[in-house]
């Protein structure tokens, strides 16, 4: 098992060193607090048998430096947001009852974070669902984590990447129930279950996110974060599955993506002279995958190349 993890860090660090840039590494100060917490166990030494005890740390407390690092507020110090007072160990439990700010009160209204619109994105949230049944109990933090928040609709290449880590986001409670607990006391439905009207479900999870069936798109943000009710969700697949998809206004349009599809532009030009498909078994997707492209081209050049050696051989034999 523990090897399994090894190889598991290893191939995260080759992988994400690839293809994310780190952020920056986590300030010295930080290790006070992370020689506990990142660890299964701590030692504290205790004043009345006068000795150093082991104990257990509670798991939901452990964080992941690895991310800490990748994340936009690697720079912090722990104490920028959590009071002085924890730097000493048993921690004081009137620091439980510490109010712990909100994305809005550091960014709302800040010019420097203006492109991120903060401030519309809130309003948007308000509106959701979300917020409706549980209000201010169901922060921001609820999805962004503070201490790991990486914007990566934004910062990715990869439309995997940014499905899976959007899709995440939503079954962090949707699919685990302690979470779910943190604001409802009913039990979660199964995620399995309630989709299963979708054909191909896998793919469709792996492919779409939960948001683009879940909100509305808002051409004015990169994410619309006005999760409706269920009843107003997409059902039809036509919206995707239609040359004129809706994909194109919400997944498919960040433009560290499009830059990728450009470089395709000829080659997709050319699979699209040759598949043919009429409007409704338009596949997406098709025509997005590079590899196919030159599938496609291959295929293109080779039967021409094919015909070429096929001529010159009839001639040779005339
Ligand atoms: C000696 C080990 C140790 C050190 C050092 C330590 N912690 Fe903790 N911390 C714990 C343990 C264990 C808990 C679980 C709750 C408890 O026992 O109080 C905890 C709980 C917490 C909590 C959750 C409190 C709650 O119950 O909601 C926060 C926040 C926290 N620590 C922050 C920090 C910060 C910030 C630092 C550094 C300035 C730090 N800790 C240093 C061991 C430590
Ligand atoms: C940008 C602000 C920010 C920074 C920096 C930060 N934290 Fe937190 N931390 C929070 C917030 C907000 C919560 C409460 C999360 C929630 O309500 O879901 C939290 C919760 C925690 C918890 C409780 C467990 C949990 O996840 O709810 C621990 C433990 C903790 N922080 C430790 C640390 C340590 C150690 C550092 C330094 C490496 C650190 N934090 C840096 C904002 C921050
Ligand atoms: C305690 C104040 C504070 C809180 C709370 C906070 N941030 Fe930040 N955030 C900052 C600061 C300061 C920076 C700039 C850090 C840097 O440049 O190293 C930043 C950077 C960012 C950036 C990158 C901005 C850029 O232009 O590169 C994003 C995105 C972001 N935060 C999102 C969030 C989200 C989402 C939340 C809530 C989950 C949040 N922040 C909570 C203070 C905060
Ligand atoms: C129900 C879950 C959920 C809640 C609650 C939520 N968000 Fe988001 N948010 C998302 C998802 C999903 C994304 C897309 C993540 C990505 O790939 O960057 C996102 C992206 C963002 C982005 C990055 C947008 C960009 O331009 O890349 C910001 C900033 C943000 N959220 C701020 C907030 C703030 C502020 C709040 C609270 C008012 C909030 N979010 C509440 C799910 C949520
Ligand atoms: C903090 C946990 C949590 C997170 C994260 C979360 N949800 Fe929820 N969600 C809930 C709870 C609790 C309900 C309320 C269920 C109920 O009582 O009907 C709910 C309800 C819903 C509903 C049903 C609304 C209705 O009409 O009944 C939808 C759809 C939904 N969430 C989608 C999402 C999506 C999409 C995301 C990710 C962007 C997400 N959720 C993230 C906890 C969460
Ligand atoms: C292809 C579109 C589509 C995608 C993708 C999708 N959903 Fe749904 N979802 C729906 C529709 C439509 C309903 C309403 C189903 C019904 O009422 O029977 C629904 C219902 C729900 C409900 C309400 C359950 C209830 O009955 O209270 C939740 C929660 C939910 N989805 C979460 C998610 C999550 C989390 C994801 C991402 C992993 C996701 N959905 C992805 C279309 C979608
Ligand atoms: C939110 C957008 C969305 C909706 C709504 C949607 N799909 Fe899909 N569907 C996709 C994507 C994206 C793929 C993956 C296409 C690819 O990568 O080739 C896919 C794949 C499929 C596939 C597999 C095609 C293959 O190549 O194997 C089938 C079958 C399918 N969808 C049927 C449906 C049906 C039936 C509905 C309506 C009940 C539906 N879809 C609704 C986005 C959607």
């Amino acid at each position: 098992m523990r090897g399994f993890i090894f190889v598991l860090l290893l191939f995260n660090i080759v992988f994400f060193s690839g293809t994310n840039k780190l952020k920056g590494q986590i300030p010295e100060q930080n290790q006070t607090c992370l020689k506990c917490h990142t660890s299964q166990t701590f030692t504290l030494y205790n004043d009345w048998t006068e000795r150093e005890e082991k104990r257990l740390m509670n798991p939901l407390y452990i964080l992941d430096t690895l991310q800490l690092a990748m994340g936009v507020h690697s720079s912090f110090n722990c104490i920028d947001c959590h009071s002085m007072d924890y730097e000493t160990y048993p921690h004081n439990g009137e620091l439980k009852l510490e109010p712990m700010m909100t994305c809005i009160d550091c960014h709302g209204g800040d010019e420097t974070y203006a492109s991120w619109k903060f401030d519309e994105i809130q309003e948007e949230f308000h509106k959701s669902v979300h917020y409706e049944l549980y209000g201010d109990q169901f922060s921001c933090s609820k999805c962004h984590s503070q201490h790991y928040y990486r914007p990566v609709a934004t910062v990715s290449s990869s439309l995997q990447e940014i499905v899976r880590a959007d899709n995440s986001m939503c079954l962090s409670c949707h699919d685990n129930m302690a979470r779910y607990q943190l604001v409802s006391d009913t039990a979660n439905l199964q995620v399995v279950q309630i989709h299963e009207w979708l054909p191909n479900q896998e793919l469709h999870f792996n492919r779409v996110r939960c948001i683009e069936c879940h909100t509305e798109v808002q051409d004015s943000l990169l994410v619309s974060h006005n999760i409706m009710r269920k009843e107003e969700a997409t059902r039809n697949c036509v919206e995707c599955h239609s040359e004129n998809s809706m994909l194109q206004a919400s997944l498919y349009r960040y433009q560290n993506l499009q830059a990728r599809t450009d470089q395709n532009g000829f080659l997709a030009a050319l699979s699209a002279g040759n598949s043919d498909l009429s409007d409704e078994y338009y596949v997406i997707g098709a025509s997005r995958i590079p590899y196919l492209n030159l599938i496609y081209a291959i295929i293109f050049f080779a039967t021409l190349g094919g015909i070429a050696i096929h001529t010159i051989f009839r001639i040779l034999k005339k």
